[in-house]
């Protein structure tokens, strides 16, 4: 289907459930005499949150304010992350808590929605082992929260639906933001790059991206709204707007974003060197609003191991990007993601990473253990790692990385830095 006539379906598809979410409303104000709360929880990445936030914008919409204590919601919402294992136990068991609110409190709806739920294993475990969950969904259907809701509060059977593709980029679903300063900017949803190891392309399906007039009237009336600092997102921002009918890239929508009028911020993630261009470098280089921080991430630092994990780039080339941004802008932070235990990582492999992590003098790190995903060719390979060596080799990073942070947080002391104050802390 051409895209235009994607987006026009969309838009059809968008005013349908402005009308479910009328008759919502009348069911809600029929049935409670105070306004209706919703506790909503998300797992994993920012771009999860910036997903909440759509769907606490048809919430509200649908006439549910919000709450942070479970026993006061009349509805559950858990927007699920399936990046690793641990996320996902972690869901299933604050899901398996819900059984005796439920018990309490009959009519309360309980959802359970995102990356996890796409996946045809988890929505059958739910739908069988936990009956008090009223509705699934999966990431191409988001927008249809109010159709599920009105079929279920209608009387309706448990709504499970989660099918593989669908339009997961509609265009004017109402947004609830929580912060006032910081806001989350999606430019794109998806990944077509399969690195062996991650579960992303199979969950949130190919990649999409908005259309840049869209990106730039968001950011408009976030600015408008007070935002502080923009964070534009996406599974890999550096391919932003192929496929698209304008011809635009990133470094032109950095460039587009950073001219808007206002007092603001820009940052962006996440960035795959592979498609981390000397043109970006530039832009970022060039936009005064857009700050000196790069969040590149390596996965590791081993050639054969980056070919097998699919990253199509090796050490030298990454180590060439630093140099040249580091070039371009001689302040510039860079963070990454690195992960511990991918099959067969041996010594060598390890040692690495650790040269590498040394050599760049990352800001911080995030450092994950590496997490079998079934349907991945990583969870298929030989040669798993033991637990023990995977954890020694992560205590070795983790050690190093503090060491490192500390350094690297110093080498502001005795400047005067423009800094935007988030929130007070609660250590006083
Ligand atoms: N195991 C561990 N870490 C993973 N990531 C993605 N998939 C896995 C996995 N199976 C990490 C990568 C990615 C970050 C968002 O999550 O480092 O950059
Ligand atoms: Fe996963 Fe690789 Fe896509 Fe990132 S770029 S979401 S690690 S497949």
């Amino acid at each position: 289907m051409e895209r235009s006539t994607q987006l026009q379906n969309a838009d059809n598809e968008l005013e349908q459930q402005f009308g479910y979410a009328e008759r919502v409303k009348q069911i809600l104000c029929s049935r409670y005499e105070k306004q209706p709360l919703a506790f909503v929880h998300t797992y994993g990445c920012q771009q999860n949150v910036s997903d909440s936030e759509r769907l606490k914008g048809l919430l509200e919409l649908m006439g549910y304010g919000f709450t942070d204590e479970l026993e006061a919601a009349d509805l559950v919402l858990y927007n699920t992350c399936a990046v690793r294992e641990h996320a996902e136990d972690r869901v299933f068991g604050n899901v398996g808590l819900l059984k005796a609110c439920k018990r309490k409190k009959p009519e309360m709806t309980v959802i359970v929605c995102g990356c996890m739920t796409q996946q045809t294993s988890v929505a059958d475990k739910i739908k069988r082992s936990y009956p008090y969950v009223d509705i699934l969904f999966g990431t191409h259907v988001r927008h249809r929260l109010p159709e599920f809701l009105y079929r279920r509060l209608s009387g309706g059977e448990r709504v499970f639906e989660n099918p593989d593709t669908g339009e997961s980029l509609v265009e004017g679903v109402p947004l609830h933001r929580d912060g006032t300063f910081k806001a989350w900017l999606p430019i794109m949803q998806g990944c077509n790059n399969f690195c062996t190891y991650c579960i992303v392309p199979y969950v949130r399906g190919r990649e999409h991206s908005r259309e840049q007039s869209a990106v730039i009237d968001e950011a408009k009336r976030l600015i408008e709204s007070g935002a502080k600092e923009i964070m534009l997102l996406g599974q890999n921002v550096n391919s932003y707007g192929r496929g698209n009918s304008e011809k635009t890239d990133f470094a032109a929508l950095l460039r587009a974003v950073n001219a808007l009028p206002g007092d603001f911020r820009i940052r962006f993630m996440t960035s795959h060197p592979k498609d981390c261009s000397d043109e970006l470098l530039l832009a970022m280089s060039e936009c005064e609003k857009v700050e000196k921080h790069l969040h590149l991430p390596v996965q590791c630092g081993s050639d054969r191991l980056l070919k097998i994990m699919n990253r199509h780039y090796d050490t030298a080339k990454y180590m060439s990007l630093i140099e040249k941004a580091r070039a371009l802008m001689p302040d510039i932070s860079f963070t990454s993601d690195i992960i511990v235990g991918f099959p067969d990582e041996r010594d060598e492999d390890f040692r690495g990473t650790i040269d590498l992590v040394k050599r760049v003098g990352y800001y911080s790190l995030f450092t994950f253990i590496y997490s079998k995903r079934s349907g991945t060719p990583a969870a298929k390979m030989e040669n798993q790692v033991p637990e023990d060596v995977v954890k020694d080799r992560f205590d070795r990073l983790l050690a190093l990385v503090q060491e490192k942070g500390r350094k690297a947080s110093s080498r502001f002391e005795g400047t005067v830095q423009e800094i935007l104050v988030e929130e007070e802390s609660r250590e006083k």
